[in-house]
């Protein structure tokens, strides 16, 4: 989850590796901090709070150098302060290390470590690791093998960059289920945890594998396996745009990527959505074995859990094939009952999501078959699953997902085709769910046309201080969306439940200024969502409705009407009435005054449990 950059070359290193920083800044942003060598010895800046905090302290300082680590921290041991910033250095000053991840062992070291006269500066797993390091380089004298060596006794998830006084001509890099991206330049090379990092230098890549060594020097990466068998980079291009991972004229990521949507969509069915209908997904499993499924379970965390929530309304009343979804972070410790024929699907947008990748594990320890629906090239996800289809909406860079989570409903949309095409499911319904997935760019579009309307809505109702989010089906599903964004950006309490569950309970709540937020967008269940939004108004609670711009009945009821355009299938009108819940909570936010794109307490890519 934290922020990891590199960089040795020509180039003004510190500059580079906090640029880079700034690129992953969503990761964690706690504190920061960085590394570099000058002639000298080994300086370390490190700051408490926003990266500014340590370009401020940069700026008061001569840090010119070739060599440089840098990054930014979310806090796991420690609280977030100066001393627990990374780079840590060993005892003697002459190591320093920056890590992502959690040492497990790190309490077992620190004593055996205090016991021998070690004495530590902060409160971190990463200070222990960098005193083994340290250790271990008094015995063998050499940073590569006291690496090496230190990684053997080390135990947990790490990616780890280390740099050494005495050897200033290179980095050496490990991955141990984190990821670390290595940049190559001419005469320069780069190292960071996420793709957008790298992409204002250089498009060519290695990613990194599990328990892969990696020396990096100028003009050279050497990198070997976790045996320490010296192994051949594989070199891979990104295609992604410099634009893409940046705020392009919007005031954040999250309304950039809110509006780049219909995009994203059209990404994702491209190549794959056929002109006549039909759908290609190579490269996933044969037309035989797509038939064999006879249950897909998802697993997935957050907002890729509620689009395989709606995945599972699409699939199962497509195909009538039974769709479980699952928390990954549950799904690992319930001891799943599987079965041969089961298909696992992990939906990640990161693919690095440390839950998601232990049920994918689990998954396949069982003998079932797995696919990713990813988004990150060559994440931790895509190299473990059998087969994957990329989701290809481009690099999200706010924490909060918008882009990814229609992304990843379109994709499970595309296998329901797909497999419904192989099973000769009910054509009349595959006929509609295709038509309704062509045209889901321009609905998507038309969403955005709503903003002003939604902006408003946010305007009256921001001093709320609980909304409900409700709705029947998939709108119940929908809901799920809308309420988490207005959790983790606007911070206003939500419940969301079934509208139907209301008089079970939470209705007890609704009391003048309580807000509530209807989905209406299935016409089969109005008439009872219509009960539902009256039993709320009767007890003086405020009613939003995302109804259908055909549905006037509805849109007379509640105070505020979202009036979303025609869908031909009910589940993707569900689908596209997230958009406007996105703008809601976006928009509640910004007259809030909370900080958009970094929520607190919250991390884009969660690779610890
Ligand atoms: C974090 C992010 C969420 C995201 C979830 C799953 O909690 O803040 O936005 O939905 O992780 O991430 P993934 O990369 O697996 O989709």
């Amino acid at each position: 989850m934290c922020g990891i950059a590199g960089y040795i070359g020509p180039r003004e290193a510190v500059a580079v590796v906090l640029d880079q920083l700034g690129r992953l800044e969503y990761r964690g942003y706690d504190s920061a901090g960085v590394a570099f060598a000058d002639g000298s010895g080994i300086t370390v800046l490190k700051r408490a709070g926003k990266l500014a905090c340590l370009r401020e302290l940069i700026d008061r300082n001569h840090t010119h150098s070739h060599l440089a680590v840098s990054h930014s921290r979310w806090a796991t041991h420690g609280a977030p302060t100066d001393a627990n910033a990374h780079p840590h250095f060993d005892a003697k000053q002459r190591i320093a290390v920056i890590h992502n991840g959690i040492i497990e062992n790190y309490f077992e070291l620190a004593d055996a470590l205090i016991e021998k006269g070690h004495t530590f500066r902060s409160e971190t797993d990463t200070e222990v690791a960098a005193h083994v390091i340290g250790e271990e380089y008094d015995e063998c004298g050499e940073l590569v093998e006291a690496v090496r060596r230190a990684v053997r006794r080390l135990r947990g998830a790490f990616a780890m960059v280390v740099i050494c006084v005495d050897e200033p001509d290179k980095l050496v890099a490990v991955r141990n289920a984190s990821p670390l991206i290595i940049g190559i330049g001419e005469n320069e090379n780069f190292l960071a945890s996420d793709i957008p990092a790298l992409l204002p230098y250089t498009r060519d890549i290695i990613v990194m594998d599990e328990g892969d060594l990696a020396v990096i020097t100028r003009d050279e990466i050497y990198l070997e396996d976790a045996e320490s068998r010296p192994k051949l980079p594989i070199r891979e291009h990104i295609d992604w745009d410099i634009e893409d991972a940046e705020k392009g004229g919007f005031d954040h990521f999250m309304l950039k990527e809110i509006h780049e949507q219909p995009h994203a969509i059209r990404q994702c069915l491209s190549g794959r959505l056929l002109k006549d209908g039909s759908v290609a997904l190579p490269d996933t499993f044969s037309p035989e074995e797509w038939r064999s499924f006879k249950r897909f379970i998802i697993v997935a965390c957050g907002t890729a859990y509620h689009a395989g929530l709606l995945g599972k309304y699409l699939i199962e009343g497509t195909l009538r094939l039974p769709v479980e979804v699952q928390y990954a972070s549950e799904f690992r410790y319930n001891n799943p009952i599987l079965m041969e024929d089961d298909l696992l699907i992990a939906v990640s947008q990161s693919g690095e999501t440390a839950d998601t990748l232990a049920a994918l594990r689990l998954g396949k320890e069982q003998g079932i078959r797995t696919l990713g629906v990813l988004n990150v090239v060559g994440s931790s996800i895509a190299r473990e699953c059998d087969a994957v289809l990329y989701t290809q909406a481009g690099p999200e860079i706010c924490v909060a997902s918008t882009k990814a989570y229609s992304a990843q409903f379109a994709t499970l949309a595309l296998i329901a085709l797909h497999v419904g095409h192989l099973m000769g499911a009910d054509r009349e319904k595959l006929g509609t769910l295709t038509s309704a997935l062509q045209r889901m760019p321009e609905l998507l579009e038309d969403c955005l046309k709503l903003e002003d309307e939604v902006k408003s809505i946010a305007e009256a109702i921001q001093n709320t201080s609980l909304i409900f989010f409700l709705g029947r089906g998939a709108d119940a599903a929908a809901a799920l969306e809308g309420a988490l964004k207005m959790k983790e950006i606007a911070y206003v309490p939500t419940q969301e439940s079934p509208a139907g569950e209301m008089k079970h309970g939470p209705l007890a709540l609704v009391v003048p200024g309580v807000v509530t937020v209807f989905g209406a967008t299935n016409p089969t269940t109005r008439d009872k969502v219509i009960s539902n939004i009256k039993e709320v108004k009767a007890r003086g609670g405020t009613a939003v409705g995302l109804v259908l711009e055909s549905d006037p009945l509805t849109a007379g009821i509640v105070d505020h009407p979202i009036r979303l355009p025609h869908a031909d299938s009910h589940t993707v009108a569900a689908a596209a009435s997230v958009l406007p819940l996105q703008l809601l909570a976006y928009h509640m936010a910004r007259l809030r005054g909370c900080d958009i794109d970094q929520p607190r307490n919250l991390a884009k890519s969660v690779t610890v449990e």
